[in-house]
Formats: C-alpha cells, sequence, structure tokens
C-alpha cells in the first residue's frame, strides 16, 4: 500500500492519477479505524478509481488537552486493516502535524450560517473552527472528485457540505449512514477506551433514541426530550449531556413541528469519561 507523509508528494501522484483520467474518493479520517471507517472507503471505492484515505489527528479541534493526548494512534494496525479491503485501490496521507500547520498550529475562523453554534458547536468550544481548518486544507491536497463522511457526525457533515458551498470547492460531499456494533452502539474510536461495564451500558443510547423515533410520530419534541432525560436518570452509568430534537438543515432545536421538515434526534452522553454521540433520523 502507498503511505504518504508529505503532502507534496501526494499532490503530484494524485496530480498524475488524475492526468491518467483516474477518479478519486477521499475519507478524512483520525484513525484508530474501525468497520464505520471501512464502510465509507467501501462506499468510495466503489464510486471511484482510487480512494485517498488521511490519517491524522487533528490538534486544532480538540477543545480538551487530555482528549488529544489520549486519542488512540495506531497507524500500523489502520494500515493493515485497510490492506484487508484493498492494497493497490487505496491510498493513505499519514501527515505530520507540521506537513499540515507548518510552525502555526492554529485553527481558521468560519462561519456557517448558524450550524456552528447548535449542538456540539455550544458543547465543543472551537470544535468546528477546527474540523473546517483542517477538512478544507486537506481538501486542497487531496483534490479528490468525492468525498465522504459519516452521518454518525451529523452536523459535521453539514457544515462541511456548506465549507464547500460558500467556498466553492469542487468536491461532492457525500453523506453514509451510520454502522453500528450488533447491539446498535454506533461504532466509535473512543469505543474503544469505555470500560467493560460501560461499554454494556452504552447500547442504551441508541435503544432510546430508536423509541424517541416511535414517539415522534404522536408525541411533542419537548415531551421527548423529558421522557428521555427521565430515562438517563435512571442509568447509572450514563450521564445525558444532550437530547435535542433539530431540522436537520438549520439545526435549530424543533418549536413546533411541521410535516414540510426533515427532523433528527442528536445525543451527547458521557459513558465515564468518554464522551459518545449519536443520532438518528424521525420522518
Ligand atoms: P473520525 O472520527 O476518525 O471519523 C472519520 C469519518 O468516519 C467521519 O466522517 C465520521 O463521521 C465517520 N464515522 C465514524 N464512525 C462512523 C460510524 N460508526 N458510521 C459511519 N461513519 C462513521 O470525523 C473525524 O474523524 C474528524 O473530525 C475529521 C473529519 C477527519 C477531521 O479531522
Amino acid at each position: 500500500m502507498k503511505i504518504f507523509h508529505k503532502k507534496t508528494n501526494l499532490s503530484h501522484h494524485i496530480d498524475r492519477l488524475k492526468a491518467d483520467g483516474k477518479s478519486i474518493g477521499f475519507i478524512p479520517t483520525m484513525g484508530a479505524l474501525h468497520d464505520g471507517h471501512l464502510s465509507l472507503v467501501n462506499k468510495g471505492l466503489s464510486q471511484n478509481d482510487i480512494v485517498v484515505v488521511s490519517i491524522f489527528v487533528n490538534p486544532t479541534q480538540f477543545d480538551n488537552q487530555e482528549d488529544l493526548v489520549k486519542y488512540p494512534r495506531t497507524l500500523k494496525s489502520d494500515v493493515e486493516l485497510l490492506e484487508t479491503v484493498s492494497n493497490v485501490l487505496i491510498i493513505v496521507y499519514a501527515p505530520s502535524v507540521k506537513d499540515i500547520y507548518d510552525d502555526n498550529v492554529q485553527s481558521q475562523s468560519f462561519s456557517f450560517d448558524g450550524l456552528e453554534y447548535e449542538m456540539e458547536g455550544a458543547f465543543r468550544d472551537g470544535h468546528f473552527d477546527g474540523v473546517a481548518t483542517i477538512v478544507k486544507r486537506l481538501f486542497e491536497i487531496v483534490n479528490a472528485d468525492n468525498a465522504y463522511f459519516g452521518e454518525k457526525d451529523f452536523q459535521q457533515l453539514q457544515i462541511i457540505k456548506k465549507l464547500v458551498e460558500l467556498n466553492k470547492m469542487h468536491v461532492n460531499v457525500i453523506g453514509c449512514e451510520i454502522h453500528r456494533a450488533e447491539d446498535g452502539l454506533a461504532m466509535s474510536s473512543r469505543n474503544t477506551r469505555l470500560t467493560k461495564n460501560h461499554r454494556a451500558a452504552a447500547p442504551f443510547i441508541y435503544k432510546t433514541l430508536k423509541t424517541a423515533k416511535k414517539k415522534f410520530g404522536t408525541k411533542s419534541a419537548k415531551r421527548i426530550t423529558e421522557w428521555v432525560n427521565l430515562e438517563f436518570n435512571k442509568q447509572p452509568l450514563l450521564e445525558l449531556e444532550y437530547f435535542i430534537i433539530s431540522d436537520v438543515k438549520t439545526l435549530k432545536p424543533v418549536k413546533r413541528k411541521s410535516t414540510k421538515k426533515i427532523y433528527r434526534a442528536f445525543i451527547a452522553v458521557y459513558a465515564g469519561d468518554i464522551r459518545l454521540i449519536d443520532n438518528i433520523a424521525l420522518n
């Protein structure tokens, strides 16, 4: 498998592939790859000649230094996992912090029509400036035709679509369904850091989302939110940070349901020290 650590080498290689008429799919990741990431890689391979996977733990999107330090860095096993999918059709870009940021490890400031202030934006200071900074840079380096993002991070997906629209970038942003463990827990690099007991408790998150979806047909968003809060109060190992039902376009919390709008429920939960997020389409 070809692995690039320097952006100039990667760019030259991609230029050659494009000159040969190859289409390029791109999957940005922070590594610690799991089946959720692989579902994006497989979708990319089904729609492009070559797929570039970037593996980079981006320091500017962490509001919590401890989380940044503890974030798993497993390049060797990540590459081995990707090799089980394809040795020749996947290219890895694993840059150093210096290759991306030089000596200026800072975010740019962005505005995304208010999408950045809701949910994760409200609870994680500067997070989306960091995400947008790295994704914009990666898009410039990789010059892909299509880029794949998981609905697991639905707000991130909407913000990246807005980033591309506002900057008139020539990449097609494609959302991919949430990949789950058999017991329903959304796959995440953070899941490996859960204790045995917290891992056993965590499927309650998706179970609650599914019940919330059932209730959405007949109950108000306010009622459902109250119910979810009560349910989590009964869970000693899980602490609810937020449960919000929002319009997918604006990500603003719903006040009164409209049949013309599309809604999702979004949730963030602490299982011990580990913060887990998930979401579900409601209509
Ligand atoms: P990371 O958390 O590694 O996720 C990389 C991509 O995989 C994201 O688009 C994410 O939504 C998707 N993904 C993660 N778990 C998934 C699951 N269970 N099902 C479907 N897709 C899943 O998201 C990031 O990295 C970073 O913010 C990044 C975009 C790379 C910028 O640094």
